[in-house]
C-alpha cells in the first residue's frame, strides 16, 4: 500500500480517543498500559503469531504506531456475519492460539503494577485462581478482524492483564454467546441461542472440563466486579468510559448479571454434556441456578 501522510480517523471503538490511520500504520495514545502491551505485542511478535499487530515503536507525536492490519471489522450498525457460527468457531481458535502464543511472556512488576485493579470499597475479591497468562480480555467485535468469512487477528490490546482460560473464554462468550438478556443485545445477536453458542466457543477454544465448571461462576463475579471498576474509571479515567457509564453501562451490567443467575443453569449444562445437540434442545427454557457466587445485589 502507498505510503501517505494523510490522517484517517478509526472511530470504531468506544474507548480511545484520537486513533486514527496512516498509511499502512495506526496511531493510538499511550497510556499506564501501554508498556505492558507493548511487551505483549513483541513477545507475540517473537512468537511469529500474526494475529496481533507489530508494534513500530513511537511516532514524533509520541503516540504508539502499530502495523494496520487489513480486513472486516464490525462496525455499526453492527452486520448479519455476527451471528455467524463459522466466524465464532474460528474465533475460538485464534484466541486458543493467542493465550498458547502468550505462554512465556513475564511482564516485568512495573508493567503489570500499571494495570492492576484498584482496590474499590465493596467491590468483591477476583476469583481465587492463579493467571495462567496475559489475556487479551476485551474482545468485542470491534477488536477482531475476519478475512473470507474468518477471525484472522485481535487488535485494541488496552485491556490485557494476567488471565485464567476461564477468564478469557468468559471474555469472548460475554460478546459472542452473547452473555446478556436480549433487550440489550446487539440487534444481529438477539434471538441466537447462547447456551449453544457457548458450547461452541468452549469447543473451538478446547476448554478443559474443570474449567467449563467454573465458567458461569466466574462470569458473575467478573460481572460483580466490572460493575465497581466501570463506575471507577468512569470517575476517574473519564473520556470514553464517562461515556460509556452516561450511556447505562452500570444498569446493562446489573441485566447481564440477572441474566446470568437465571441462565447459568442451561450453560452450565450445555458446556459439560456429552452431547451438545441434547443440550440445544431439551433444556431450553430450564431455570436451574445453581450456578455458584449470587450478587448479593
Ligand atoms: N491495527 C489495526 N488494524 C486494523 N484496524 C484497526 C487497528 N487498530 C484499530 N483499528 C480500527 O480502529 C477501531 C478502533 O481502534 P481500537 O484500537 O479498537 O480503539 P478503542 O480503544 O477505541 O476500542 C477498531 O475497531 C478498528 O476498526
Ligand atoms: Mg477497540
Amino acid at each position: 500500500m502507498a505510503r501517505s501522510e494523510a490522517e484517517t480517523p478509526l472511530p470504531g471503538g468506544d474507548v480511545t480517543d484520537g486513533i486514527v490511520r496512516v498509511g499502512d500504520t495506526v496511531r493510538r495514545p499511550l497510556g499506564p498500559h501501554s508498556p505492558l502491551v507493548h511487551g505483549v505485542l513483541q513477545h507475540l511478535e517473537r512468537q511469529g503469531f500474526d494475529g496481533a499487530p507489530r508494534y513500530l515503536g513511537l511516532d514524533e507525536q509520541g503516540r504508539e504506531i502499530l502495523t494496520y492490519i487489513e480486513g472486516e471489522v464490525a462496525g455499526r450498525p453492527h452486520p448479519a456475519w455476527l451471528a455467524d457460527e463459522q466466524r465464532l468457531v474460528s474465533l475460538g481458535k485464534l484466541v486458543r492460539h493467542l493465550d498458547d502464543a502468550m505462554a512465556g511472556f513475564a511482564p516485568s512488576s512495573a508493567m503489570l503494577e500499571a494495570v492492576a485493579a484498584p482496590e474499590i470499597p465493596g467491590m468483591p475479591p477476583a476469583p481465587d485462581a492463579e493467571p495462567e497468562f496475559v489475556g487479551h480480555l476485551d474482545i468485542t467485535p470491534e477488536n477482531v478482524v475476519f478475512r473470507e468469512g474468518k477471525a484472522v487477528a485481535l487488535i485494541d490490546f488496552d485491556l490485557a492483564k494476567p488471565a485464567t482460560r476461564v477468564d478469557e473464554v468468559f471474555n469472548l462468550c460475554m460478546w459472542w454467546a452473547p452473555f446478556a438478556p436480549d433487550g440489550d443485545r446487539t440487534r444481529p445477536l438477539r434471538g441466537v441461542d447462547s447456551a449453544a453458542r457457548t458450547r461452541l466457543i468452549a469447543d473451538a477454544y478446547g476448554l478443559s472440563p474443570a474449567d467449563r465448571v467454573r465458567l458461569v461462576p466466574t462470569a458473575i463475579r467478573r460481572t460483580e466486579r466490572s460493575w465497581y471498576l466501570m463506575k471507577y474509571r468512569a470517575e476517574h479515567d473519564g473520556g470514553g468510559w464517562l461515556r460509556m457509564w452516561q450511556d447505562g453501562a452500570g444498569e446493562r451490567i446489573r441485566r447481564r448479571l440477572t441474566w446470568l443467575e437465571s441462565e447459568g443453569g442451561r450453560l452450565t449444562e450445555a458446556l459439560t454434556t456429552a452431547d451438545p445437540g441434547a443440550a440445544a434442545g431439551p433444556l431450553r427454557g430450564a431455570t436451574s441456578c445453581d450456578v455458584g457466587q449470587s450478587a448479593g445485589s
